[in-house]
């Protein structure tokens, strides 16, 4: 008697337990993913897109004040001053003899280096 009454709280738990996994947890918790364009999140992008500039060879070949970079194979960024799509399109595709970048840096490293250059190009530092 003792014995059928523990076993069947047990299913009862188990039941219960099984129940509270299965049925809990989705709910839409969309509020967290608005904005994210903080002045701390731009800056932290900005440094990890300078980083890119020096470390995947931008620098060896191409002008750019605000990295200390000096190349003249390239054309000078500060002048062209691009936009952030024609970095982004330049530096996944390459052009003339400017090698494509696709495959060697992450998408994330390429979105970066493109924000990057397109928001200090021309203005030095
Ligand atoms: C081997 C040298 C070399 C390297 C390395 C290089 N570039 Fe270039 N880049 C060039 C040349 C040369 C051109 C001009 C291409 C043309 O005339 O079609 C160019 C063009 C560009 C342009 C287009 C400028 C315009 O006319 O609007 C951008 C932007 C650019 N490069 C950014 C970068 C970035 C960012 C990197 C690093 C991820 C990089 N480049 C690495 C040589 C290089």
């Amino acid at each position: 008697m003792f014995r059928l009454a523990i076993t069947v709280s047990l299913i009862a738990l188990a039941l219960a337990t099984a129940c509270g996994g299965g049925s809990s947890g989705g709910g839409s918790s969309s509020a967290g993913s608005s904005s994210s364009s903080g002045a701390s999140g731009s800056a932290s992008a900005s440094a990890q897109g300078k980083k890119v500039f020096a470390s995947a060879g931008c620098k060896g070949c191409h002008t750019l004040k605000d990295a200390g970079a000096t190349g003249s194979v390239g054309p000078n960024l500060d002048d062209v001053k691009p936009d952030t799509a024609t970095v982004k399109r330049q530096v996944i595709n390459g052009g003339g003899p400017m090698p494509a970048f696709k495959g060697k840096l992450s998408n994330a490293q390429i979105e970066a280096v493109s924000s990057y250059v397109s928001s200090v190009a021309g203005k030095g530092s």
